[in-house]
């Protein structure tokens, strides 16, 4: 047993505090040192989506590594990562038809990005190296995928490093965004007209890709793009000769009730980067599924991506995230997604829907959050130096429950939420505890504010 007094070496996120040890767990659950158990609400980032020490997934990464673990893909192939790929894009869903297997979200963002850039070098459009992303959007903390996301916060820092290839345009974030005059159909459609005007103002001939998330999730807080929004953007990529890049890092792999939230949305992507929910956190994995379009290029033109990392296709992260896929097929946790989230949505709104400080809320799926306002009639947001989204992530810990509360929501300074997504396996009175839990936090966390 680690004694709180030894000094740890190990660079936390936070220099002033040390964070427990975790040192077990089981389904929905966490076990830290001394043996207190804490419901995982939100599996970290929305990533433990089969709950903790699932017993096929730990049985295949011992059956991989009695086998193989480790061969550079510079010199072979493995069968776990042929058979992920074939599990994925085996079908070609929406066209998809290649996977690149990397390590984590932000790599498959980057890898992404230069697959874009890439494509237009091989079909001969070199001026093609502008892309447009959204506001309040995140995409990863490597340079290229900070560069992507518009969270002004998470970019001040590094600002001088962040490259001016990308520009933003507004989310769409109907609580935050849309007027007051505005339906749905004219949001959608002065969303769709700024898109435009951005190609327009950068020339539409230098555009790359436009990049989202098909539903937002750690900056705004599980928020879906209104109808329509994805068929009238993927009308101007087309018009324009642009790539769609799908971030559903978050949002995919089943989290929103469908393997690939773009499903929900009548169109697919040219490129898409995936990552938590592929591995559940049982291995470091990401993927970019590459379209047949994209890939022909390459094929056709120089006949390599040029990019690449020590541990693409690992063994050991494939079988996982392989055997994490089998699983969430074969036991229809897509369908226990829908339910359970509906079940997640239907508590909150009896927990929450009268409550003066919560303005919002939203999701889909396992894939639900809440948004904290001051005052509901003008959606005011918290004063920021409140922090009150760090207030309830500590009172929701004390009461044994992790979620992941985010602040910057409104406008990526102002605003907090409380982002759920508890794994594909969660039970009703699992959700019951969650949503007692959480109220109580939100209550506590609103009390303190006044002290
Ligand atoms: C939408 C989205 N894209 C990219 C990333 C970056 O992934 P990673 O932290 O695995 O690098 C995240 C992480 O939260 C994310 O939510």
């Amino acid at each position: 047993m680690i004694s709180p007094a030894t000094r740890s070496r190990v660079l936390h996120r936070s220099s002033r505090s040390r964070p427990p040890l975790a040192v077990g767990g089981q389904g929905a659950w966490l076990v830290e040192q001394g043996g207190r158990e804490v419901l995982d609400a939100s599996g970290g980032a929305a990533v433990s989506c089969l709950g903790h020490q699932h017993p096929r997934i730990v049985e295949a990464i011992k059956r991989q590594a009695d086998q193989l673990c480790y061969a550079h893909t510079g010199f072979f192939s493995n069968e776990p990562a042929e058979a992920l790929a074939e599990e994925l894009v085996g079908h070609e869903p929406g066209g998809l038809s290649l996977a690149y297997f990397v390590s984590g979200g932000s790599e498959a963002v980057e890898a992404a990005l230069k697959l874009a850039r890439q494509y237009f070098l091989e079909i001969g459009q070199p001026r093609r190296s502008h892309f447009i992303a959204r506001r309040q959007s995140y995409h990863g903390n490597t340079l290229g995928a900070l560069a992507a996301g518009g969270n002004a916060a998470r970019r001040a820092p590094y600002n001088p490093l962040l490259t001016d290839a990308f520009s933003h345009v507004s989310p769409a974030f109907s609580y935050r965004e849309q007027q007051a005059d505005e339906d749905e159909a004219t949001f959608t459609a002065r969303l769709a007209a700024e898109l435009e005007a951005e190609f327009q103002r950068l020339g539409p001939d230098t555009v790359a890709a436009f990049v989202a998330e098909t539903v937002v999730g750690a900056t705004a807080g599980c928020v879906p793009a209104p109808a329509g929004y994805f068929k009238a953007i993927r009308e101007v990529c087309d018009r324009h000769g642009a790539l769609l890049i799908l971030d559903e890092v978050m949002s995919g792999m089943g989290r929103t009730g469908t393997r690939h939230a773009w499903e929900q949305e009548g169109i697919a992507p040219d490129l898409q980067a995936i990552a938590k929910g592929l591995g559940g956190g049982y291995q470091a994995i990401g993927a970019v599924l590459v379209s047949q379009r994209v890939a022909d290029a390459v094929e056709g033109g120089s006949g390599a991506f040029q990019h690449g990392h020590t541990y693409l296709c690992h063994p050991i992260a494939a079988a996982a995230a392989l055997e994490v896929q089998r699983v969430i097929r074969e036991d229809d946790l897509l369908d226990k997604v829908v339910a359970m989230g509906t079940l997640l949505e239907e508590r909150l709104t009896e927990r929450f829907g009268n409550h003066a400080h919560v303005g919002d809320i939203r999701g889909r799926g396992l894939f639900r959050a809440i948004e904290l306002v001051q005052d509901r009639s003008t959606r005011a947001p918290f004063d920021p130096s409140l922090r009150l989204h760090q207030r309830i992530k500590q009172e929701a810990f004390t009461r044994g429950l992790a979620c992941y509360p985010g602040g910057g929501t409104a406008d990526g300074q102002r605003g907090d939420h409380v982002l759920l997504a508890p794994p594909y396996i969660i039970s009703p009175s699992e959700i019951d505890m969650i949503v007692d839990r959480l109220g109580e936090a939100v209550d506590a966390a609103i009390g303190s504010l006044s002290r």
